[in-house]
This record gives structure tokens, sequence and C-alpha cells, in this order.
């Protein structure tokens, strides 16, 4: 299947803490790494490794991690050709990974360069995809002009709204998936995601025009509603030895599962399990199973 991701790719300078420095104060840090990561790069990636043909539009800057970020995807066969270098610097996340959990300071650099004339001017890698992903660590009128895009030309589109940010309203129209985690709905609808709201969350999201919706709640699994049905997805136990990238995993996977035709329960079923893998391990782009691991996850169980 043929999958387009319009996303960021940005560098993930990660350290570990066994402390989350208050304001002023310094903490000790260990195991630095650069590794490639950016929420748009990290699920093309996992597409890629888990089977799909996968083609990219996204943006670096002109300094030394562009073309690292570019090859690291060319490497494992994502189609980099219109991932253009504009601007100085390219995306760079510092993250603090603390007790498998982590936080993340973004400099979006390069990714929010993109502009809608990016997305006007490769129609063709839209007529080619099934399956169109998005997030939102790029310009919010670039995902729009995607999305309506990819609707209008009878694509399945999904976005996975992270970070949240205020998303005009029209946008939900134009997605057939909405993959937020619970603290990104939380901040879309106004209100706190519990047991005692999240039917109404999701309901909510389908009333704004979304087809599919599911809320992953971390180690609670997720919620999501198969056409008027809202069930529990349960997650697979593992070790956390750092959750990054676990989303985009998640993301990545369920996009695959539905274009082979699966369940949405068996989708869930494989996301979840995708995801298992990649909090087991640590890093963002470094983390990502290949499908073969995947299966045999699954069949373990
Ligand atoms: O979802 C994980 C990603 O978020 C990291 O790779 C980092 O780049 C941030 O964008």
């Amino acid at each position: 299947m043929n999958i387009l991701v319009i996303g960021s790719l940005n560098m993930d300078l990660v350290m570990e803490v066994e402390k989350i420095p208050k304001l002023g104060e310094t903490v000790f840090g260990k195991n630095f790494k650069t590794v490639h990561g950016g929420k748009g790069a990290n699920q093309a990636l996992a597409a890629a490794k888990l089977g799909a043909n996968v083609k990219m539009i996204g943006a670096v800057g002109k300094d030394v991690f562009g073309e690292s970020l570019k090859n690291n995807l060319k490497n494992n066969s994502v189609d980099v050709s219109k991932v253009e270098n504009i601007g100085l610097t390219s995306g760079t996340a510092l993250i603090t990974v603390y007790q498998g959990d982590n936080s993340i300071i973004l400099e979006q650099g390069a990714n929010f360069k993109l502009s809608a004339e990016h997305i006007n001017k490769n129609e063709k890698l839209f007529e080619w995809a099934d399956t169109i992903i998005m997030q939102l660590e790029i310009p919010v009128d670039v995902v729009m002009t995607a999305a309506k895009k990819g609707k209008e030309l009878g694509k399945y589109v999904i976005l996975n709204p992270a970070p949240a940010q205020k998303l005009p309203c029209e946008i939900f129209k134009y997605v057939d998936a909405l993959i937020p985690n619970e603290h990104e709905a939380e901040q879309l609808l106004g209100y706190e995601i519990t047991e005692k709201t999240c039917v109404n969350a999701i309901d909510e999201f389908k009333r704004k025009g979304c087809e599919q919706v599911i809320i992953t709640l971390g180690e609670k699994g997720c919620i999501y509603n198969n056409k008027d049905f809202i069930s529990v997805g349960k997650i697979y136990r593992t070790d956390v030895i750092d959750t990054t990238a676990a989303g985009d995993s998640f993301v990545a996977a369920y996009a695959i599962a539905i274009g082979e035709g699966k369940s949405i329960e068996e989708a869930i079923k494989f996301a979840s399990c995708t995801s298992s893998i990649v909090v087991n391990r640590k890093g963002a782009s470094t983390s990502l199973p290949t499908r073969k691991e995947v299966e045999t996850r699954l069949n373990e169980k």
C-alpha cells in the first residue's frame, strides 16, 4: 500500500534524568544521544518498516542535521525527494526521559516553513497515495490544505493532532481517522478526558465530521468507536523504557492495518502491539520495529 506522510523531521537531543529540574535548578543527566526523530519522520519510517511504500512531504534546514535526517529515511526506503531544504535550521527537539516517560521542547525550524504551495505543487503524490498521514508539527494551514486535497481525491486521511493546537472546525470533515492522545483530546475539546467523558469526546469529534476516532491513553490502552459502538483497546504489557515515538508507531501501524483491510479491532491490536515494542526500546527512529518483529510478538500472545 502507498502512504504519503506530510509532516516534521527533527533531530532529537535526548538525555535521561533522575530528577526533573525546577526553574533555576541544574540536575545531572546521562546517556546523551542525538536520534533522528520528528513525528512525521517517525510515522514515515514506522510505516516503511512495517512494509508500506512511503513518500514524504516535509522540510529540513540547510544545516548538518538536514541531510542526516533525510538520509536516515532514505536508507529505510522512504522517498524523501519532496523533503525540501529550506531555511537555516532543521527542527530540533530537546527530550528528557524520566522514569521511561518523556518531555519534549521543540524548535520547529524548517518544519514551520512548509506552506500550502508545497502541497499544491505535489498533487501527484496525493494521486499516488492510498492513505495520507499528518500531525501538527507543521503549520496548521498546510495540514488543512492537505487534508482537503486528500479527501477530495478520495484518499483515507489520518490526522494525529500532536502536539495539540487550535484547529479550524472545518478540518474535521476532511479527516477519516482522528488519533489524539488523551491530553491532545482534552486541549481540542476543552475538558478532561476521564472514563465518564471519553464516550462524549468521541461523539463530539464524530459530530465535527471524523468518522473514526481513537483516543490513546498510554498504559491504559485506547478508546475507539466502531461505527456507533465504543470499545476499549487493551495494551500489550511490557517493560517501559522510553515512550518516545509510541504514539507515532501506533498511528503508522493502524494506517497499514486498515489499508490492508483489517477490521478496526484487528488494526488496533496490531497498532498496540507495535507500540508495545517501541516503548521497550530507547529513542524515536531507533525504537521502531520491523513487520517481522511485530508479527512475532502478535503470535506470542
Ligand atoms: O513523537 C516523538 C517525537 O516528537 C520526537 O521524535 C520529537 O522529535 C518530537 O517531535
